[in-house]
């Protein structure tokens, strides 16, 4: 059997996610109604807004996003058709949030390839951003290198209201370039890295990806060096999650091509780990590394924990009571905002210990820890009483006699003996939830009922 890292690669951990995270979103019957959803759920005083760029001017091979091929030059018109939708979203939030006090802390664009939007696109949105929603911080995006190459470019997107990068680098070796299918060299990754930080780009975080097909321990190794040596605040290693809706799938399935195996993996997790805090790069996530005390580049955090606002095509949100899913299809996203309604094709509720779950697994699991007095401010429970006695907290203490978390009087944290095994956890999820969840909304523009896993 070839070595494929899908959703059914981990074990019993697999096992548990697609029993654990079962969820059934479905159609607002209207606008109305997802709006009231919204702003009832909408309670607390600090808010994320992430924003949807679905678009990319090529596709990897493995690319488990929703996106679609376009030329930067030639699709100028569908790009400025699919912003005018994004600024009016915008503004049906300002309605929808009318008179509820709050401030939006986060803004993240993501993709697909937010960087092909030129400085131009981003000064009206953050201009928008400002006008509609009091939202004035700096907005972080994720971008290629093909695009920040270009020193002009890069100064004007600093200029319009990007404060943040993070850069998919994945590797600076031509050939695990080629087996992910990218279209940008190391070069431009170098030259990316120094036009950010001459633009005045305060964080830069850069993307680098393993379990590549036909990648070495060696060359993760030197990879993980050359990464260590640039002048970056941040660097997130992710291993390479396979999708049935990747184009590099059927490669895969027929051992055409093969991901290194079971021990590999452990041991590039492990050398990451090892090599990226020898050169003074904190752990803040199991996959994340900082060397900038206090501060780290928004990712999936905020999707776990809410809230957060999602607007674009395909966004996903998640206020803390209510989690919603934009439709998939882009004219389908512009048209329904263009009549006046909101894009959401589909959207469930989320009782108290729904979220407490999803915050906790973030916390142990992605954030490597939780703290029990903010458990306790945030969901007015204590930890043990409103999660110990659910099969989740029953796992807990499972994982704590293997010696994989330890818990005192404040905290129960990951061991570095457990890291191995929250990478299973968090994988078994990601594949068999939000992956899905976006396999799904790939078939059609408004399923009326959407069950996962
Ligand atoms: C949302 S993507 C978008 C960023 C940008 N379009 C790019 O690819 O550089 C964020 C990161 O996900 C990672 N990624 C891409 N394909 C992946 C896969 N199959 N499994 C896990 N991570 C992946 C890459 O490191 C990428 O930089
Ligand atoms: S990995 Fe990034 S650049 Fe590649 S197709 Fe996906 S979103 Fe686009």
């Amino acid at each position: 059997m070839p070595r494929i890292l899908d959703r059914n690669a981990f074990g019993i951990w697999s096992f548990i996610a697609k029993r654990a995270f079962k969820v059934e979103f479905e159609r607002p019957k209207s606008t109305d109604q997802a709006s009231k959803a919204i702003r009832e759920t909408l309670t607390e005083h600090e808010v994320g807004l992430y924003m949807h760029i679905p678009f990319c001017t090529g596709t990897c091979l493995f690319c488990p996003y929703t996106r679609f091929p376009i030329s930067k030059h030639k699709d100028e018109k569908l790009i400025r058709k699919y912003v005018d939708a994004l600024l009016s979203e915008i503004k049906s939030y300002s309605l929808i949030t009318k008179g509820l006090e709050f401030k939006v802390t986060d803004i993240h664009a993501g993709g697909g390839t937010p960087s092909l939007l030129n400085g131009k696109f981003w000064k009206a949105i953050s201009d928008y951003l400002a006008e509609y929603l009091r939202a004035e911080a700096k907005i972080a995006i994720e971008a290629n290198p093909e695009d920040l190459k270009d020193e002009a470019y890069v100064f004007d997107l600093l200029d319009s209201g990007i404060g943040e990068v993070s850069l998919g680098v994945q590797s600076f070796a031509p050939k695990t370039l080629k087996s992910l299918g990218r279209r940008h060299s190391s070069e431009d990754c170098f030259r990316s890295i120094e036009n950010l930080r001459n633009a005045g780009c305060k964080y830069i975080n850069i993307d680098l990806m393993y379990m590549v097909p036909g990648q070495s321990l060696q060359e993760w190794v030197e990879d993980l060096e050359i990464a260590s040596e640039q002048d970056v605040d941040e660097i997130t290693c992710y291993p390479t999650l396979i999708t049935p809706y990747c184009i590099g799938y059927e490669l895969l399935k027929s051992g055409r091509i093969e991901q290194p195996d079971n021990k590999t993996l452990k041991s590039m997790i492990y050398a990451a780990e090892d090599l990226l805090s020898s050169k003074g790069f904190q752990p803040i996530e199991i996959y994340g590394y900082s060397r900038k005390e206090g501060w780290k580049y928004v990712t999936v955090n905020l999707e776990m924990e809410g809230p957060l606002l999602g607007l674009g095509c395909a966004a996903e949100g998640f206020t803390g009571g209510y989690e919603y899913h934009n439709t998939s299809f882009v004219q389908e996203y512009i048209r329904a905002l263009r009549d006046g309604e909101l894009p959401i094709a589909g959207a469930r509720l989320v009782n108290s210990l729904g979220r407490a779950i999803r915050y906790a697994v973030c916390r142990i699991f992605i954030c490597r820890g939780l703290d029990k007095l903010e458990f306790k401010q945030k969901f007015g429970r204590d930890f043990h009483d409103l999660v110990g006695k659910t099969g989740f907290g029953r796992m807990l203490g499972l994982l704590k006699l293997f010696g994989y978390l330890k818990e005192d009087e404040r905290k129960i944290e990951l061991t570095k003996r457990g890291l191995f095994t929250a990478h299973k956890i968090c994988w078994a999820f990601v594949l068999n939830v939000p992956c899905r969840i976006a396999e799904e909304y790939r078939k059609a523009p408004w399923p009326s009922k959407v069950t996962v896993p």
